[in-house]
């Protein structure tokens, strides 16, 4: 009986112990909505035979997983994959560390079904090194709307003049007017918006991809600048060094209004079980209707050396571009499917919106990256616009017109 057992065990079972291995996945995505999201990819991995060995470090924007990453491959111990930005693969790529995945890119078609601006970034060489699962926009104002009639304030700010109304409403109702957590990060989204949204798209290419020295110092730019220095009185004194998700729960518990931040935002709304339209409302950040600020998060794929390695890490890969789990992990974490053909059927009316002014602000060249989670600039030249950004935020001496010119040095 024991031996029929054995053998039943082993011709059912060893084709898959074969092909199975562990996957370790190095990623930031602790915050509750991230977490939830998260674990759509995790039971997909799973379901297919492998284990998932969770890397989590946490830290908003993902700065320590960066330094965390760097110590795992110098020491010769990467994990399988790791989330990372657009700018980022390419400098890990050309340590020649990444794994090659053409093979399940073409067997999956995957150059059909991205957008050529992301699959673009995803590749070194040509080759794909790369994995993205999604798309989230940056340029959004998350409301209360308890918070908002209870300070009298009629109607959700759409134009930077509505914003400043607003704010000075709920200020004066005694809630935190704007929800801030300041960490160089935060303040950059904070920055990106009021550059969008009094330069727009093209002007914001200009500063942010073109390091165009005469945008940067620009009248144009110094209103930005001035802008986010008004927003800061808004604030409330224990924003600084807060982290985002902190800041989110404000809104959500009624102690704020509003909050300028990315859709990983809505993944806390959610996760509180509150209803967009209803208990809260998303718009674009003020003054930039029509224009997309982007992030996408993606997996770089490090080499690995056993056949059993490759399938599990195959795997991982596989299921962060398949159907269910596109609509599922974006469904929960706020963002939009990366690949084209995802219905949006089953989106909330703010991913539904974002889905459609993503395809638009495509079609009018309205796209924009984010600087502030790095998609536009170099690790190097960001570091010192983060720290100018920050410095600007805390240090109510230094101007705009002086900031400006920081800027344009700091990124030469
Ligand atoms: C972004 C990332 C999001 C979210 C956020 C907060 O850079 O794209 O997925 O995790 O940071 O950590």
């Amino acid at each position: 009986m024991k031996r029929v057992i054995t053998l039943t065990f082993i011709v059912f079972f060893f084709p898959i112990l074969t092909f199975a291995a562990e996957v370790e996945v190095l990623h930031f995505w602790t915050a509750t909505g991230e977490a939830r999201a998260l674990t759509e990819i995790k039971q997909a991995v799973q379901s297919k035979g492998h284990s998932w060995l969770d890397f989590a470090v946490a830290g908003g924007g993902g700065e320590n997983a960066r330094a965390v990453l760097t110590q795992r491959v110098v020491t010769g111990s990467a994990p399988t994959a790791a989330q990372m930005k657009g700018t980022e693969i390419r400098v890990w790529a050309e340590k020649g560390v990444l794994a090659n995945l053409d093979k399940l890119a073409l067997a999956e078609n995957w150059d059909a079904l991205l957008p050529p601006s992301i699959s673009s970034q995803m590749k070194y060489d040509g080759h794909y090194v790369a994995v993205p699962v999604n798309v989230h926009r940056l340029n959004w104002l998350w409301v209360n709307l308890d918070v908002l009639k209870a300070s009298g304030v009629q109607k959700v700010p759409t134009t930077l003049d509505e914003l400043f109304l607003a704010l000075n409403k709920i200020k004066k109702a005694g809630y935190i007017a704007l929800a801030h957590g300041s960490q160089p990060w935060q303040d950059t989204i904070l920055f990106e918006s009021m550059v969008l949204s009094v330069g727009g798209p093209e002007f914001y290419r200009r500063v942010f991809v073109d390091l165009d020295e005469s945008a940067l110092t620009s009248a144009t730019m110094q209103r930005a600048f001035a802008l986010f220095r008004q927003l800061k009185s808004y604030t409330d004194n224990e924003s600084s060094g807060r982290d985002w998700d902190l800041t989110t729960a404000l809104v959500i518990r009624g102690k704020a209004g509003m909050q300028i931040m990315g859709d990983w935002a809505k993944g806390e709304f959610i996760a509180a079980n509150m209803q967009a339209g209803k208990q809260y409302a998303c718009v674009p950040s003020p003054g930039t209707q029509g224009s997309f600020s982007y992030t996408v998060d993606a997996f770089a794929m490090f080499k690995v050396k056993s056949p059993e390695q490759i399938k599990a890490q195959e795997a991982f890969a596989s299921s962060l571009l398949d159907p269910v789990v596109q609509q599922k992990f974006n469904q929960i974490k706020g963002s939009i499917p990366v690949r084209n053909d995802i219905s949006s059927a089953g989106f909330d009316s703010c991913g539904q919106a974002s889905m459609a002014d993503f395809s638009e602000a495509g079609k009018n060249y309205a796209q924009v990256p984010s600087v502030a989670t790095h998609m536009a600039m170099p690790l190097d030249k960001l570091t010192n616009v983060y720290e100018l950004i920050s410095e600007f935020w805390n240090d109510s001496q230094l101007s705009p017109l002086k900031a400006s010119q920081l800027l344009a040095e700091a990124v030469k």
